[in-house]
C-alpha cells in the first residue's frame, strides 16, 4: 500500500494530542496518522505512550488537547461500547480475556454490540434464543477456526496456553469486522514460528481492513509495516517506511539501551 508523508486523508489520526496523567505529560503534541488499507506501525522505548495513543484512540482517555479523527470526522467523546460499530476494534496489552467466559463467548463478545441480548446475559443463564445471537455463535465459531483453534471453543481461558489465549484475543477484535484494528503488542510471548503466522494473517487482512501495530519485536514490524511512527517520552520523533525509520539516527539513539526485541 502506497503512503506519502505528509498524509492528506488518513482512516485515523490524532492531532496535535497531548495529555497529562498524574502530573506527568504523557503525550505532547502528538499528531499520527494511519493511511487507509496500510498496515502502519507505532514503535518507541517503553514507556513512550503508545498504550496511552491506543486508549485515546480507542475512547478510554480524553486528550487535555488536540483530536482524534477517524473517516474525516472528529471523534468528540467516544463511548468505548461505540467504538465496534463505528469500525474500530482494538486488542489490549497482555490478554484481555474474561476469566469467566470460554474462548467462544470471548469471541462472540467482540461481535456483541451488533445483537440485542447481551452475552453475559448468555453466561447468566438467562433464556435467549434468539437467532441473531445463533448466528453471532456460529461467526465466532468460524473466526476460531480460522485461527485453528475451533477445538478450544469450550475451554476457559485460564486453562490455554498463553500463545492460544492471544489468538483468542485477536479473533475477538476481527469478528465484529472491523474497518480498522488496534493491536496492542500481539506478538508479545509468542513462537518465532508463530509470530511467522500472525504476520502473514495480519498482512492478509490489508487492504479491506487497516491496521495500527504496537510491537516491540522489530523483525515483525519491519516486515509488515507500510509506514511507521516513532514515539520518544511522549513525542514523535521519526516516521516513514521501515527503510527510513531503521536507519534514523534519532531512532536508533531513543533504542539506545533498550532491548528492542523481547
Ligand atoms: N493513568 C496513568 N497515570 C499516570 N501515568 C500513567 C498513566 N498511564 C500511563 N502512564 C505513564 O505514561 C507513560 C506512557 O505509558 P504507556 O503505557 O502509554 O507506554 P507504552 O509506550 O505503551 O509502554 P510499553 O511499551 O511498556 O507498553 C509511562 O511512563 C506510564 O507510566
Ligand atoms: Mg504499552
Amino acid at each position: 500500500m502506497k503512503y506519502v508523508l505528509p498524509l492528506t486523508h488518513p482512516l485515523l489520526s490524532t492531532e496535535n494530542v497531548s495529555i497529562t496523567l498524574s502530573g506527568l505529560k504523557i503525550l505532547d503534541d502528538v499528531s499520527i496518522g494511519v493511511p487507509q488499507g496500510t498496515v502502519t506501525g507505532l514503535i518507541g522505548p517503553n514507556g513512550a505512550g503508545k498504550t496511552t495513543v491506543f486508549n485515546i484512540m480507542s475512547g478510554f482517555l480524553t486528550p487535555d488537547e488536540g483530536n482524534v479523527r477517524f473517516d474525516g470526522k472528529k471523534l468528540k467523546h467516544i463511548k468505548t461500547h461505540h467504538l465496534t460499530k463505528m469500525g474500530i476494534s482494538r486488542t489490549l496489552q497482555g490478554v484481555g480475556l474474561f476469566e469467566s467466559l470460554t474462548a467462544l463467548e470471548n469471541v462472540m463478545l467482540g461481535g456483541s454490540a451488533r445483537v440485542k441480548s447481551g452475552i453475559v446475559a448468555d453466561s447468566l443463564g438467562m433464556p435467549w434464543a434468539d437467532s441473531e445471537q445463533n448466528k453471532l455463535r456460529s461467526q465466532a465459531m468460524e473466526t476460531l477456526a480460522e485461527f485453528g483453534i475451533a477445538d478450544i471453543a469450550d475451554r476457559y481461558p485460564g486453562e490455554l496456553p498463553y500463545p492460544v489465549q492471544k489468538r483468542v484475543a485477536i479473533a475477538r477484535s476481527l469478528i465484529s469486522d472491523p474497518k480498522v484494528l488496534l493491536l496492542d503488542e500481539p506478538a508479545g510471548g509468542i513462537s518465532a514460528s508463530d509470530m511467522a503466522e500472525l504476520g502473514r494473517m495480519i498482512k492478509s487482512w490489508t487492504p479491506k481492513r487497516t491496521v495500527l501495530l504496537v510491537e516491540h519485536h522489530m523483525e515483525l514490524v519491519m516486515e509488515v509495516c507500510d509506514l511507521i511512527w516513532v514515539l520518544d517520552a511522549g513525542k514523535v520523533i521519526a516516521s516513514g517506511s521501515p527503510e527510513e525509520v531503521r536507519t534514523n539516527p534519532a531512532v536508533l539513539a531513543a533504542y539506545l539501551g533498550e532491548e528492542v526485541s523481547h
